[in-house]
């Protein structure tokens, strides 16, 4: 746009003044040595950068890199698991079931490919054409320049080159600086850099009797409550629950003493009981996965009145989408409930996402609401766990028993994804069923086979 005001200004500029004197009379013949400037194709050249940038919008571009990017890390996590495999005791059984896994992931991995071939060819289609406008448009500018008399658009392209220049320089000063870990400095925390412990580690008063469970405090309690433990136990089939259990201290819940209950049904399962043991306690409210539905209910603990709030029609529910490695899928897991410094939020993957991982806001109001949500490329079956600290997801996954690693983050407010975190967890049992994180005491709240653990967040 400045451009054309460049062009107008020019015109004006290069004329000469053939001056003639008769008596007191003064007549003025001006005379443009130069040709008249076409301000049509400008304009035209304008309306077409205008139409290049409206089919090529940044949107398309971050939809195909968050594809390929998903799909790298798949196809890297897929090597690892062969190599696994050919370790594995052929006449084992679980290496059988780990074939079939990685047939599965072979042909889902295909089936994505074949999808980004197709969105590809789109795209070649239209870089085609627009090479060919852009072309065109240089060829144009390149006429247009001659009428730069005063080299102004010289002096500007100069200008913009040193400025590239530096800003170049300048990423090169910040590539060779050490990695960031994790996404600045809000809510005062600093950056996450390692997780310390575990603090806590013990059995609940059901001994070993339910592998999957899951337990913590309020993230924003009612005045009086700051002290209180829930506990929530799936005590049907380690699929569902339909109680809650509280106790007024820590110590009291470790020692078993004084719980209340709370029940959300007199059966399991039925109609809003829990399913899955992702769930989260938040204003007096438990959040979770409605029994055998593709929706969120919050359950209010004073009342016992259940409201609910659908996910998208494609969400997986009912086992589809649940959190898994090699060999293992956490039965029920199809959505993660996590609390931070702004709320609840509730994690699960699409079909038309391709089973990548998906975070909602989820409103407390009365009915919950969804509001806003981030698509990102994380493959869910390729995860253990997630929580949320101040906006940033972080993924888990399985090293080995005694190991679970942070290895992925998504910051909700850059929509930066990051797949090279390395913060291990060291476990005591082999399996993690509920990960979540409580912005009051930045401590990790873990059940694990049966246990009850809390490990610190380190921030720097
Ligand atoms: C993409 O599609 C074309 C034809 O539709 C096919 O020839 C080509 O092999 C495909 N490429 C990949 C990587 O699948
Ligand atoms: C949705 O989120 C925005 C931004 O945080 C907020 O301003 C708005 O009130 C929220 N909408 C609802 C229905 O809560």
């Amino acid at each position: 746009m400045s451009q054309s005001n460049i062009f107008i200004f020019l015109i004006l500029i290069p004329l000469t003044f053939p001056q003639s004197a008769k008596g007191k009379d003064c007549v003025c013949d001006l005379k443009n040595s130069d040709p008249v400037f076409p301000m049509n194709k400008l304009k035209k050249v304008e309306t077409n950068a205008l139409q290049c940038t409206g089919t090529i919008t940044s949107e398309k571009m971050t939809e195909l890199d968050r594809l390929v990017l998903g799909l790298q890390q798949r196809i890297k996590q897929l090597e690892d698991n062969v190599v696994m495999l050919e370790k594995e005791d052929n006449r084992n059984i679980y290496g059988a079931v780990s074939l079939r896994i990685i047939e599965l992931e072979i042909a889902e991995i295909q089936d994505l490919v074949d999808k980004l071939n197709r969105t590809t060819k789109n795209y070649q289609h239209l870089s085609l054409q627009t090479a060919a406008q852009l072309e065109d448009m240089k060829d144009t500018m390149v006429e247009l320049e001659k009428f730069d008399n005063m080299l102004v658009i010289k002096k500007d392209r100069d200008n913009q080159r040193i400025k590239r220049e530096l800003e170049q320089c300048k990423e090169e000063i910040k590539a060779t600086a050490p990695p960031p870990t994790v996404p600045p400095a809000r809510c005062g925390l600093g950056r996450l850099v390692s997780v310390a412990g575990p603090r806590t580690y013990s059995l609940t008063v059901y001994s070993t009797s339910y592998p999957y469970g899951a337990w913590g405090r309020d993230a924003k309690p009612a005045p009086g409550d700051e002290n209180k433990y829930w506990l929530v136990v799936l005590s049907s089939s380690n699929v569902y629950g339909h109680f809650v259990r509280q106790y007024g201290t820590l110590s009291t819940l470790l020692l078993g003493i004084g719980p209340t209950d709370t029940y959300i049904s007199s059966s399991n399962p039925t109609t809003n009981t829990i399913q899955g043991s992702n769930m989260v306690m938040y204003g007096n409210m438990l959040y979770y996965n409605c029994y055998y539905a593709y929706s969120v209910c919050q359950f209010n603990m004073a009342t016992r009145a259940v409201s609910t709030v659908a996910l998208p029609k494609d969400a997986g529910y009912n086992n589809k989408f649940p959190f898994a490695h090699l060999g293992t899928t956490y039965s029920y897991t199809d959505m993660d409930f996590a609390t931070d410094e702004f709320g609840v939020y509730v994690i699960y993957a699409t079909t038309s996402n391709f089973g990548n991982v998906i975070i909602s806001k989820v409103e407390t109001s009365n009915p919950p609401a969804l509001n806003q949500t981030w698509s990102t490329s994380l493959h869910k079956r390729t995860v253990t766990n997630t929580f949320m600290v101040c906006g940033v997801l972080y993924a888990t996954r399985y090293v080995d028993k005694d190991t679970e690693e942070i290895f992925y983050s998504y910051d909700t407010k850059t929509n930066e994804e990051r797949y090279d975190l390395k913060m291990n967890i060291k476990k005591m049992q082999t399996n993690i069923e509920f990960l979540n994180y409580d912005p009051r005491d930045h401590l990790l709240y873990v059940y694990s086979d049966a246990y009850i653990l809390t490990y610190e967040l380190i921030f720097q």
